[in-house]
């Protein structure tokens, strides 16, 4: 019998028999149920078994009354994680439909009540003191486990003058980060100055940054603070860094070096600046072929956050699901998830991440009938996806959509709007 495999998971519907589970075996789990879970993380090893419901006994308590004080059981046998309803009232959803029992891969997730809880490979190593709390920045949601490594990394960096490099995927939230970080730090009080470099005119790019004095160059009938200036004692945001050409690279470089920026025809001036940039593009990578300039990156890249994709971040969906609707409120009347929507949202690749999130939601509450945004729903947004260009689809996403896919080619390069011969030579790609 075919059965649904999504995300990871292998399912057993209700009346069916289970099947042999492709996924991949791991030897210790990590379970991230984020703000909805106490401990929010918690990690299972082979032979081990939990039970999660809103009781206080449970072994993962999840603070909701839509769940069963012994809702379900997690156990690992043979390095694959299984799930299976202790006969709670509202079930457990994967991929959409409610299910008895699921055997779970890495990446996996599940919904109980209105919690998304994911299924991590566990990596334990490098994790130390990473259960502990961190106090949320606001307007910042996420207190899954890797927006916790962010939100931690964030505070650490607000203080310091230190240049920071923002990598992520569109839609990630590197915008919202460099913010945070300047917020977070003395610097408040001083500007925050964005400047989208991958959108700047050529012709216009070196006078936006360095500035100019009037009569510098034909029709400079004015003179012109640039970007450094304006930030001076604050922050300066250069998003889409890599599209920087090679010229101007030499330039941001002296003045990163120097302390000292020099407007086109006039004199040099000291700026104080605190220099965060973001890349979705690896960066790394364009120093290689030689489009980057590696004295640059190093100066750029003194440290380092990488903004996590939605998909490896699930347990967030749920607090972020409710902020949108909230905003979307006054156009849309007040809506709410169902299990089952949830779990949809939940075995989906993301590629657009948060702002795709933000479009399905709205597409998704507009398509439901009364307060309740059912499964089917969001299905109908999620085929209404506007699909992303080729050019913004990388390797690694265009692997996770088609492992959400349970490894169906034709279905991922569907989700993703592209040909399946270019979904192909994206994943040969490294
Ligand atoms: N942690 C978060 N909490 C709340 N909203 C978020 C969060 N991260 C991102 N968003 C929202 O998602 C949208 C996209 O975020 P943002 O613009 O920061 O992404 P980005 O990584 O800068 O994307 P791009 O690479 O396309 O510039 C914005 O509307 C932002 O407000
Ligand atoms: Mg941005």
């Amino acid at each position: 019998m075919a059965f649904p495999q999504e995300n990871g998971a292998a399912v057993e519907p209700s009346n069916g028999t289970l099947e042999m589970a492709p996924a991949k075996p791991c030897a210790t789990w990590d379970i991230d149920g984020g703000a909805a879970c106490s401990p929010p993380v918690r990690t299972l090893a082979e032979g081990q078994t939990l039970v999660m419901g809103s009781g206080r006994d449970a072994g993962v308590q999840v603070f909701d009354p839509a769940v069963s004080a012994r809702h379900c059981e997690l156990s690992v046998a043979g390095g694959v994680l299984l799930i299976r309803d202790l006969g709670s009232k509202n079930g457990v959803f994967v991929g959409g439909a409610r299910v008895e029992s699921a055997r779970l891969g890495p990446g996996a997730s599940f919904v109980v009540g209105r919690a998304v809880v994911s299924c991590l490979e566990s990596a334990r190593l490098g994790r130390f003191g990473e259960d502990e709390p961190v106090a949320p920045i606001p307007g910042v949601i996420g207190a899954s486990l890797a927006m916790r490594r962010v939100v931690r990394e964030a505070r650490r960096l607000a203080d310091l003058k230190g240049p920071v490099l923002l990598r992520g995927e569109t839609g990630s939230g590197k915008d919202v980060l460099a913010r945070a970080i300047h917020q977070l730090g003395t610097r408040r009080v001083r500007p925050f100055v964005p400047l989208n470099v991958g959108t700047l005119p050529r012709e216009l790019a070196d006078a936006e940054l360095f500035g100019h004095e009037r009569g510098a160059y034909t029709g400079a009938h004015g003179s012109r603070e640039g970007a450094f200036v304006q930030a001076h004692a604050g922050t300066l945001f250069l998003d889409e860094i890599a599209e920087l050409p090679l010229d101007l690279q030499v330039k941001l470089l002296r003045v990163l070096e120097d302390g000292e920026v020099r407007p086109l025809g006039g004199r040099a001036r000291r700026v104080d600046v605190r220099v965060i940039s973001a890349t979705w593009a690896p960066l790394h990578r364009r120093v290689a072929e030689g489009l980057f300039r590696q004295d640059l990156y190093q100066r750029l890249a003194v440290f380092v956050v990488d903004v996590p994709p939605l998909r490896e971040r699930r347990a967030d969906l749920p607090s972020l699901a409710a902020r949108f609707l909230e905003d979307l409120g006054p156009e849309v009347g007040e809506k709410e998830l169902s299990s089952g929507a949830l779990s949809k949202l939940a075995s989906y690749g993301w590629p657009g991440n948060i702002r795709e999130l933000r479009n399905v939601l709205y597409r998704a509450a507009l398509a439901s009938a009364g307060r309740r945004i059912g499964s089917g729903d969001v299905a109908v947004s999620l085929d209404a996806a506007t699909p992303p260009r080729c050019a913004t689809v990388s390797p690694e996403q265009a692997r996770a959509v088609v492992a959400g896919q349970g490894g169906n080619v034709s279905a991922a390069a569907r989700q993703l709007g592209l040909a399946r011969s270019t979904l192909r030579d994206l994943l040969e790609r490294e």
